[in-house]
């Protein structure tokens, strides 16, 4: 196991320590040694681990004397989401591809896009399993591997995903490029334009352009940051309206980062099942569970194929590969064949590249890393936009992914942050980008997946004091 893994599984033992009361804000921690001694380290990685909870705020160092607990800071989550309750085509999407291009540009500051920073991923072992792909297995690798892709990466998602919660045969999967494929794929098979789909709020602002491209309206359900979707809201709109589809990202949302517990998502399957609703789950940032622990899906309770379950690995080992899955329950032919009709197929040799990585572990040991340093990310950005943002900002509190959402206080337009901030270099995702009705210009998305630079320091002090000069107008 690799140091740079030990010290954040430190940092994370003795955060619970502290929440668990076990040491009190006020007292002082064991020592250095002694902890080097009882987790088995060097104590250059328990400091290591000391400085990231300093960073969180959540220790403080006092000279030749050692390290003692800070109170957790206390700003507040966002409250339960408001939509317009009624369906509408979605408009004002055309800012997110400027935002995109921002976050190719490498002259910016990116806390925009929802991508983790290159550096934070496995770079070389990649190219490694790629250059081996085609060693291994040069015919197939070259060749197109039409719906429903190679069964080497069918049999190992399954498996993955068999062993967390989610029994699936190979055969219920199909290959996409990408989850958004997956999403859109789905839509396709299920809706007219016109129909109204049922989606979170506030959403990915994704999924509202493939409702846009597809001349569907959306129809947005309240959604609480800690719940997640409200299936009480959903079950009054789905006697309501109309409703075609319903698509919920289960697990660390984006951008609010809600998991819908079991209980909720039994709930949910059931609600939507009893109203002949085929539910679109996107689960792609099931696998960053910062407790390690990956929670479980809607798909693992439908009972009558009625969920269409759809992932990536765009958000744990690459963005830029587009290779996804979708395992299609009921729809499974028809989407197949939109997906050969669509554009034949996902790349050969991506998807050896990728059975292999997970054949060999080495994604599951890239997992609890890459997990546990976006744990302390999200806790260091969190506890940077409590320092530095106006008093009365809210932000989220996820237990997984990389994302926080930010509510600001009254008055503060995201989209006069975000022009400011963006002539400086630095860019955001505001809070309209997430909405098929303009709402949220109070809020941002920040992506806390980058490395911790000066840089990064100073880019959330300069949008903690453009929020105060817009603030005062
Ligand atoms: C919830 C959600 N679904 C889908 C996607 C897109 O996934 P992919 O890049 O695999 O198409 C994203 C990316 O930001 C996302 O946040």
């Amino acid at each position: 196991m690799s140091t740079s893994y030990r010290y954040a599984e430190i940092a994370a033992a003795l955060e619970t320590r502290m929440r668990d009361g076990l040491y009190r804000p006020g007292e002082r921690l064991p020592g250095v040694r002694r902890l080097a001694r009882e987790f088995g380290v060097s104590i250059g990685t328990v400091l290591e681990a000391l400085h990231r909870l300093e960073a969180q705020g959540r220790v403080r160092a006092r000279a030749r004397s050692g390290y003692y607990v800070q109170a957790p800071t206390q700003a507040a989550q966002p409250a339960i989401s408001t939509p317009p309750p009624a369906p509408a085509p979605v408009r004002g999407q055309d800012m997110v591809l400027r935002l995109l291009q921002a976050a190719n540009d490498p002259a910016f500051v990116q806390l925009g896009a929802a991508v983790p920073d290159p550096r934070l991923l496995p770079r070389k072992a990649l190219a490694r399993a790629v250059a081996t792909a085609y060693r291994r297995h040069p015919d197939t690798a070259i060749d197109c591997a039409f719906p429903p892709g190679l069964e080497a990466l069918r049999r190992q998602v399954a498996r993955h995903l068999s062993a967390h919660g989610t029994p699936l045969h190979p055969d219920a999967l199909l290959i996409t490029s990408g989850c958004l494929e997956a999403v859109t794929l789905a839509l396709r098979a299920l809706t007219r334009p016109g129909d109204v789909v049922a989606v979170e709020s506030p959403t990915y602002y994704g999924l509202l352009q493939a409702l846009d491209a597809l001349g569907l309206q959306a129809l947005e359900i309240p959604t609480d940051p800690a719940q997640g979707i409200s299936l009480e809201a959903l079950g009054f709109a789905l006697e309501q309206w109309s409703v075609a589809a319903c698509i919920v990202t289960t697990n660390f949302s984006n951008p609010l980062g809600a998991v819908l517990s079991s209980a909720r998502k039994r709930a949910l399957t059931e609600l939507l099942a009893a109203h002949g609703v085929a539910l679109i789950e996107d689960d792609i940032y099931g696998d960053l569970a910062f407790s390690g622990v990956r929670p479980d899906t809607a798909k693992r309770y439908d009972r009558g194929g009625g969920v269409i379950y759809c992932g990536s690995f765009s958000k744990t080992l690459s963005p830029g590969m587009r290779v996804g899955w979708v395992a299609p329950g009921v729809e499974f032919e028809r989407i197949e064949f939109l997906k050969y009709a669509t554009n034949l197929a996902a790349p050969s040799v991506l998807q050896l590249a990728l059975a292999e990585l997970l054949a060999s572990g080495a994604y599951l040991r890239h997992l609890r890393e890459v997990s546990a340093g976006f744990a302390l990310a999200v806790g260091r950005m969190r506890h940077a936009v409590e320092r530095h943002f106006p008093p009365g900002t809210r932000v989220t509190r996820p237990s997984g992914g990389f994302l926080l959402w930010l509510q600001l206080p009254a008055g503060i337009d995201s989209m006069a942050l975000h022009a400011r901030a963006h002539r400086e270099g630095i860019s955001i995702a505001p809070g309209p980008m997430f909405s098929a009705s303009g709402k949220y210009r109070d809020c941002l998305r920040l992506n806390a997946a980058v490395p911790w630079t000066p840089a990064v320091e100073r880019a959330l002090r300069r949008l903690g004091a453009l929020a105060h000069e817009l603030a005062e107008g």
